[in-house]
């Protein structure tokens, strides 16, 4: 496979994170606050999202994609910062890499198992996430008597992209996807698709205090630390600001884009350039 690349990887290079759309955004920004030191290129594949719908080999062949042209960036390592994705490629494209890669599923399991009490925990997710049962893998793996409980939302996602973060028609989807869940007694919701922080407080709202939520992407930013750490390739020179620090390609909708990252990211991103993903 031609994903190798040269292993004098300098530890100021910087790490790709990549998700189908604005949804990475959530774990780049956690990055952003656990290590400042690191450099960022984000890659959101706006042209094809969403991710959730579409098929394993189709999500494969994309992801690949788009790890070949974090590559020609010359990262250092890679976040799958997109569940699906995470689910369906990461096992198959880590063994072409001879970089670091990691996804959030695995941290968020963890993340789930520590925080649950009673022991039974719910998942929510795109279609591809929650119909391959990675979560309960992950967690029965720690846990075999913690009970997960998966529920597709293929709805989020398109209304986290076109911005009704707060909005009527979110609070109705919400509740008819979230009662079955809540009603199962669940104690703690991981939210498994890097959109759904960004609707964080609606779902909370209707899940109630009573019920954990989970955000992958803080546990993911700490295991990228330690990664890094463990690879001897956590930047040791001083924080560089300016507009080389985060980068930000999309394959299409770039001033979308910019306009949305800016609202979650608050740093002021300076632009989001759009690149032919499908050369790749
Ligand atoms: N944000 C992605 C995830 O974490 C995918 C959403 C989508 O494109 O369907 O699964």
């Amino acid at each position: 496979m031609e994903l190798k690349i040269d292993k004098t990887m300098p530890s100021d290079a910087p790490v790709g994170v990549f998700d189908s759309g604005v949804g990475g955004l959530t774990v780049a920004r956690e990055i952003m606050r656990q290590i400042p030191n690191e450099k960022i290129i984000y890659f959101g594949d706006t042209a094809r999202v969403p991710y959730g719908s579409k098929s394993r080999e189709t999500i494969t062949k994309y992801s690949r994609q788009i790890v070949r042209f974090l590559q020609e960036q010359k990262v250092k390592a890679i976040v799958v910062a997109c569940n699906t994705a995470s689910a369906y490629a990461l096992d198959e494209i880590e063994k072409e890499l001879d970089i670091p890669i990691m996804g959030v599923v695995k941290p968020g399991a963890k993340a789930a198992v520590e925080a649950t009490v009673n022991g039974r925990i719910g998942v929510i997710g795109t279609e591809g996430t929650i119909g391959s049962h990675i979560y309960s893998t992950y967690i029965n793996q720690i846990n075999s008597r913690i009970i997960v409980t998966g529920k597709a939302c293929p709805l989020f996602t398109p209304l986290v992209e076109e911005g009704l973060w707060q909005d009527p028609v979110t609070d109705e989807i919400a509740t008819r996807y979230l009662s079955g869940l809540v009603e199962s007694g669940i104690d703690t919701l991981i939210l498994g698709c890097t959109h759904y922080p960004l609707i964080r407080s609606t779902l909370g709202r209707i899940v109630g205090e009573g019920v954990m939520l989970v955000n992958p992407a803080y546990e993911t930013a700490r295991e990228l630390k330690k990664l890094l750490e463990k690879k001897g390739l956590l930047n040791q020179k001083g924080q560089e600001l300016g507009t080389e620090r985060y980068r930000f390609y999309v394959s299409d909708m770039a001033d979308k884009f910019q306009t949305f990252a800016n609202s979650i990211l608050k740093y002021g991103i300076l632009s989001a350039k759009t690149i032919d993903i499908e050369r790749y």
